[in-house]
């Protein structure tokens, strides 16, 4: 294995800072490369319910040895430990975990208000990095993750599989194919039904002793703890998450940028409310948003995609209760996480439309195992992993867009060049977001 030192001065002069008491403390930062045939060191960053799911399939193919596993809530990290048969030091400060120079790479599946800061540091201490999506809390955010991966020479595969699996690929291959002429339409959701209950409306409380809330707060706004805005269910608030939009959003939405070979809508009109949930949650229960997309270079048109989530009834288009259809002008072709199915219009004959009964089903294939497998290869080849942190950025960009479109209540214009609303001062503002100190980007 062979280590390039970088200088420390290099280090705190970039992007992330600290609380200065408790800044990266050892000696110089190392950025690691792994040799061919080296084993992969790796790090757990958030060890909840996907961290170990990341931890796990890491394991499982046999690569890699987990040395350390971060997080402030006890249980978790023990469980997390567990699965390495004890191998792993825990901690609960992930500099801790930074600190090490013999961790080649990161697993970072922190709640997504914790992205952006482990994963710069990360990247500035000279690991890879496996981060969760959305990749980012606020679009600043992700720009610097974007930025901090290529100035320290990273690899930085998110938390995207849907990208590794088979069938996805092939269903990106159709529509650019033209298997279903020109899209005007790509269509989004996820829908379920928790109605009338939701989520529990808890007293604060303190928070037990095995958990570290001021740490899992970090960069967000102080508050009294509830249970319920942290683990797990923090998806719900504002302060930790951009709610289901980017939760599922992105896993959605990422598949119709890639598809369509684009990046970016021109322009987002997100509608909806919490109608009926009458419970704790910040975010809405009904939410509709509506993109307008440049011309796609699959079809030189432009076209339209839809999100739509609702929590308080689970129906979807032909009883699917999440998906992505794409309507083109050749045919309809639906993709989950379980197989594809494309239905091809009435051929044309003559003056006459003729049904065509040729509708073709695809099977489901493995996401995740492939995905992190991708992850380690490109670890030893230093190559682009299918979820790069760039594209990442734009796909993530989508559900956040839609976001502050929801928050402000209108229709808005994108520039995805400049990463601007133009003469929009009010909705610049929803680009970023205030941090806790001593937590912030610089
Ligand atoms: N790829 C996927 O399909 C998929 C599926 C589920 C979740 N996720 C993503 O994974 C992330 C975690 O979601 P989850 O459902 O596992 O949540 P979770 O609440 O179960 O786990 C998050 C863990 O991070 C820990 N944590 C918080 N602050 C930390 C810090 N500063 N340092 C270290 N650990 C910290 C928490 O204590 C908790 O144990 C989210 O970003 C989510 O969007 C991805």
């Amino acid at each position: 294995m062979v280590n390039t030192k970088i200088s420390r001065r290099d280090f705190h002069k970039s992007t992330v800072l600290g609380a200065a008491s408790l800044a990266m403390s050892a000696g110089p930062m190392v950025r690691n490369v792994v040799g061919a045939n080296d084993r992969i060191s790796i790090g757990l960053i958030g060890a909840g319910g996907m961290g170990q799911g990341d931890l796990r399939d890491m394991l499982r193919t046999g690569q890699v040895d987990c040395l350390a596993v971060a997080d402030p809530y006890v249980p978790n990290r023990d469980t997390a430990i567990m699965l390495t048969n004890g191998a792993a030091k825990g901690y609960n400060d992930f500099r801790e975990l930074l600190d090490r120079k013999d961790i080649d790479a990161v697993i970072i599946a922190t709640p997504d208000h914790w992205h952006a800061i482990p994963m710069i540091m990360a990247c500035q201490a000279g690991k890879d990095v496996y981060v969760e999506k959305p990749l980012s809390h606020t679009l600043v955010e992700g720009r610097h993750m974007v930025q901090a991966a290529e100035k320290y020479n990273r690899v930085v595969q998110v938390g995207t599989q849907q990208r590794s699996g088979a069938h996805f690929q092939k269903v990106v291959e159709l529509v650019r194919g033209g298997s279903i002429g020109k899209v005007t339409l790509a269509e989004t959701w996820i829908h379920g039904n928790e109605y009338p209950v939701g989520l529990e409306c808890q007293p604060d409380t303190q928070a037990p002793p095995w958990f570290d809330y001021n740490l899992w707060l970090g960069p967000a706004p102080d508050r009294p703890y509830k249970q319920v805005r942290t683990l797990r269910t923090f998806r719900w608030f504002w302060d930790y998450s951009g709610g289901i939009l980017t939760d599922w959003g992105t896993h959605l939405l990422d598949i119709v940028n890639w598809a369509m070979g684009v990046e970016a809508p021109r322009t987002i009109s997100a509608m909806g409310g919490k109608y009926v949930l009458d419970d704790c949650r910040e975010t809405p229960d009904t939410l509709d948003v509506t993109y307008e997309y440049p011309a796609s270079p699959v079809s030189g048109k432009d076209f339209l995609v839809r999100f739509s989530n609702r929590v308080a009834n689970s129906h979807g288009p032909d009883g699917h209760g999440y998906g992505i259809q794409f309507y083109g002008t050749d045919g309809t072709l639906f993709v989950d996480r379980d197989g594809y199915t494309l239905w091809p219009e009435a051929t044309r004959v003559g003056p006459d439309r003729v049904a065509n009964h040729n509708v073709i089903h695809g099977e489901g294939s493995s996401q995740h195992y492939p995905h992190v497998v991708n992850f380690l290869d490109c670890v030893r080849s230093r190559q682009k992993p299918h979820s790069d942190v760039a594209t990442m950025h734009r796909s993530t960009s989508v559900g956040l867009l839609g976001d502050i479109s929801y928050k402000l209540g209108r229709k808005l214009t994108w520039d995805a060049e400049r990463e601007q609303f133009p003469d929009d001062a009010e909705a610049n503002k929803l680009l970023t977001k205030e941090y806790r100190k001593p937590w912030g980007l610089i």
